[in-house]
């Protein structure tokens, strides 16, 4: 096939994906913006393949076929709350697929096809021309350490982050020496890429690249957990766009480099989005210096004798009188599945001349977005969903804030407790409103684990029991009031 032609319709499929990411910025636009970007990569796979002129489509097609089917069940099955699991699986699917890309390659022109696992460690009389010549064949080598290294990593990162979030995997382990430990393995696994792009027939090298970045990507996250995993996501969701755009390098493929590059940078942008919503700097994530639970502070001293509890009908009365209502909503909405029951009584309270607004915390659930998508499901209008930075300053003027299934991002330990394992993490100031309801089942902590003296304030009332059968209670309790 022509490469202009070939090139062109690279061009476009980037432009796609482009547009695609511009569609995902907005709810109404996201689902138009989400087939956009898979319009580009079908178009990209399609110029790709019909380019090479021997192929064989046998394995060809049996891949599309085991992997569509793969994902098709997946991406049925998946529950909305499992969705970081599913997301953290992909990104090391993709790191995975960039490790084989790259080391395909780099057996391919060393000229040996290794049978057997022993045999990959067989010493190779190499011809580095065959990867280039001068600075060209260094660059193609130090882009295949780095794919191998980046993807390799981003593997066993990720499958460790799915097995954390997917709760199979309850405590955190590390290295003993920490940061310092994980920092001498990075750099231990960068001398053996620069081994190989020394001399490229230093296969031991290579293996020694897999094995000290596969096993970097366990140390780095296994010492992570509670609140900072989002984080840990939204950076491997980087590293594999990187790894691909570095298999472009590789492969000589412009589209693949594209594609990489947008993933890699926009997983920075999240990375970063996250790392200010959770108070993290980007170095502690980087380095696995990360939050540890909040085990060392006792729940019955923040609650002992102090929580009050009410019932939905009591709520309604309250609400009956208020004139400016906030909903904050949590992972406790979204396991409870209450948001078309939420946006019942939000009807409920508007048909009663109540303004109501939803406050939305970044990392509020479990993946960036996931009230919005819930409430967008529901039919909430989005101009109703209000940031944190808007809503904050507020809640001073609001009635009553009606807190359902949130926990550590409403925490005002994050604010005024120094030495807190969140603190400094931004948090919806819902203590500020005159009144202040939560509805959970008890007073166990969320994700981070820690107490929440918000349950134990003077103004705060305790709505005990599953999030959809108290708002709807409280909704049938108003309407007939
Ligand atoms: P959490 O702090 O996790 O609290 C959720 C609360 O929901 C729990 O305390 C639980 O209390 C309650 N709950 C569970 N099921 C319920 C049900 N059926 N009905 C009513 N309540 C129910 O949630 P949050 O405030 O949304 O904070 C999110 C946390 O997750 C943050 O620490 C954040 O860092 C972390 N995180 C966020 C993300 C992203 S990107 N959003 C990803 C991973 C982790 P009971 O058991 O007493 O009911």
């Amino acid at each position: 096939m022509n490469e202009n032609i070939v090139n062109f319709v690279y061009l476009i499929a980037g432009v796609l994906f482009i547009l695609g990411i511009k569609g995902l910025t907005k709810p109404k636009t996201a689902v138009r913006g989400n087939m956009l970007s898979a319009l580009g990569m079908l178009i990209a796979v399609v110029v790709t393949l019909l380019n090479m002129n021997t192929i064989d489509y046998s394995y060809i097609v049996a891949g599309v076929l085991v992997g569509s089917i793969v994902g098709s069940i997946m991406a049925l099955r998946i529950q909305m709350t499992s969705m970081p699991q599913m997301v953290a699986l992909l990104n090391g699917f993709g790191g995975g697929a960039s490790l084989t890309i790259a080391l395909a390659e780099y057996y391919t022109k060393l000229g040996t096809t290794p049978a057997s696992f022993a045999e990959l460690l067989n010493p190779v009389v190499a011809d580095s021309a065959a990867f280039g010549a001068g600075p060209e064949g260094t660059v193609a080598l130090l882009a295949i350490g780095l794919t191998v290294l980046i993807g390799a990593l981003t593997l066993t990162g990720s499958l460790v982050a799915f097995a954390k979030l997917q709760e199979l995997m309850k405590k955190s382990y590390g290295l003993p020496g920490g940061p310092i430990g994980n920092a001498l393995f990075l750099i231990a696994a960068l001398v053996a890429v620069a081994l190989v792009v020394v001399n490229p027939g230093n296969v031991a090298a290579m293996v020694a690249v897999v094995a000290l970045a596969l096993l970097l990507g366990l140390f780095l996250v296994m010492p992570i957990g509670g609140a900072d995993m989002p984080v840990v996501i939204a950076l491997l969701n980087s590293y594999s766009g990187i790894a691909a755009a570095l298999a472009g390098f590789i492969l000589g493929n412009t589209v693949l480099i594209i594609a990489g590059s947008l993933v890699g940078t926009s997983g920075l942008i999240l990375t970063r989005i996250m790392c200010v919503a959770m108070n993290r700097s980007l170095a502690n994530v980087l380095f696995g210096k990360m939050a540890a639970g909040g085990e060392t502070i006792d729940a019955d001293e923040v609650y002992a004798g102090k929580v009050t509890s009410a019932q939905p009908d009591e709520v309604a009365m309250l609400l009956e009188t208020a004139q400016r209502v906030v909903i904050v909503p949590g992972y406790g909405m979204a396991m409870a599945q209450a948001q078309h029951a939420v946006r019942e009584l939000a009807d409920a309270m508007e048909a009663k001349g109540v303004e109501v607004e939803y406050g939305i915390h970044p990392v509020a659930g479990r993946m960036p977005g996931h009230m919005n998508v819930l409430l967008a499901e529901a039919e909430v209008p989005y101009d109703n969903l209000v940031e944190m930075d808007r809503i904050n300053p507020t809640f001073e003027d609001t009635d009553v804030v009606i807190v359902i299934g949130a926990n550590d991002v409403t925490n005002p330990m994050a604010r005024d407790v120094e030495g807190s394992p969140i603190y400094g993490m931004p948090i919806l100031n819902v203590d500020k409103a005159k009144t202040v309801v939560v509805i959970k089942r008890s007073l166990s902590p969320g994700f981070a684990g820690l107490p929440n003296p918000l349950f134990a304030m003077d103004h705060t009332l305790m709505v005990y029991g599953d999030g959809k059968k108290a708002v709807v209670e409280m909704t049938t309790a108003l309407n007939q009031a």
